[in-house]
């Protein structure tokens, strides 16, 4: 496919998330929910490439992982069209600056699972947005620019701002934390049970409807730490209190039940405190380095192998080793990253 002319296409890694946090404040008129959750951005990433092409509408071609799960990946074509959009129909690349910004021939590699509490597809709608920008040689304003991101989702804000944060409201009030020194390894433990985010705040409503007031004020104290200075190891110290610093995990286990013997294996097996990241069902161990991390991956698949880890779901579970990526934007992931057939 033929770029327009002086176009160039772009290349993003789209990395996934992990909430060390998640107080959900209550339910909001409009039918979201109020949090308070410190988010960090991993080394795993999706790769997002676009290329600007002579043709009349954006095209898609999605390769690597399958869940099985339902692809969730139409919010890169939506980001495209919904920053083509913001840019307007005099796009300034286009001769007297009358037609709207060119067509996007994207290529996404999926290495984040989907439907798994990781952000992937809001992480990919990010890099999509950022991407089409460099693609067009465009600029949009900072309002404008994070106006389209809350548009496109809860989480995609997050992913505009390129660092650790605490983020509030629904997801659109962002707060760089920019305190952490060195890179903690995390261990991702992936079920093949795909979950609906809107099935677990759905459950969590129903049984609670407001969060506990103790994760509001492990959030509180995190986000502190996080902002003014906190080593890998300290971080990992701080595991027993992150772990159960998630608001979701009750709806998560009525939504999921078999998590709740799974997280307990896991603590078992590793002699670790296990997270939950955001609505699941993904579940993390914090290590000081990234080679701990890969260790305790390759206990996790062991004991998969050998029967002795009970995963949740049809198939083998997602198993990486990962580390959480500072204040600036890695542009590759330093992830080393297993995964079952
Ligand atoms: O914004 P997004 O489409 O990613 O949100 C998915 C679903 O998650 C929403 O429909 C809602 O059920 C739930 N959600 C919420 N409060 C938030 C973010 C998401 O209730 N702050």
């Amino acid at each position: 496919m033929t770029a327009p002319s002086g176009l160039t296409p772009v290349v993003r890694i789209a990395p996934a998330k992990l909430n060390l946090t998640l107080a959900v404040l209550g339910l909001r008129p409009d039918g979201y929910h109020d949090l308070y959750s410190v988010f960090v951005p991993l080394g795993l990433g999706d790769r997002l490439s676009l290329t600007p092409a002579a043709t009349a509408t954006d095209s898609l071609h999605v390769t690597g992982l399958s869940t099985g799960a339902p692809a969730g990946t139409d919010l890169v074509l939506r980001a495209l069209e919904a920053t083509r959009r913001a840019v307007g129909g005099g796009w300034t690349g286009s001769p007297g600056g009358l037609s709207p910004a060119p067509a996007i021939a994207a290529r996404l590699d999926k290495r984040i699972p989907v439907a798994a509490g990781l952000g992937g597809g809001s992480s990919d709608a990010a890099a999509a947005l950022d991407g089409a920008l460099e693609a067009w040689g465009a600029e949009l304003d900072e309002h404008t620019r994070l106006a389209v991101a809350a548009g496109l989702g809860s989480d995609v804000p997050f992913f505009a701002a390129h660092g650790p944060a605490l983020v509030e409201g629904r997801g659109e009030r962002v707060t760089p934390l920019h305190g952490l020194r060195g890179a903690p390894g995390i261990l991702l433990v992936t079920p093949s049970v795909a979950v609906a985010t809107p099935d677990v705040f759905a459950a969590f409503a129903a049984i609670r409807g407001t969060g506990d007031g103790a994760v509001r004020q492990s959030s509180i104290h995190l986000a502190s730490e996080l902002g003014s200075g906190l080593g890998a190891a300290d971080l990992a110290a701080r595991a027993g209190v992150l772990a159960s610093a998630n608001d979701l995990l009750p709806a998560i286990a009525l939504v999921v039940p078999a998590i709740v013997p799974f997280r307990r294996a896991m603590t078992r097996l590793l002699h670790r405190p296990i997270g939950l990241s955001g609505s699941g069902p993904t579940v993390w161990a914090i290590y000081p380095s990234l080679a701990e991390a890969v260790v305790a991956a390759a206990a996790v698949e062991a004991a998969v192998a050998n029967g002795s880890l009970d995963v949740p779901g049809d198939g083998p579970p997602f198993v990486a080793a990962t580390t959480i990526a500072g204040s600036l934007l890695t542009l590759e992931p330093t992830a080393s990253r297993r995964t079952q057939p």
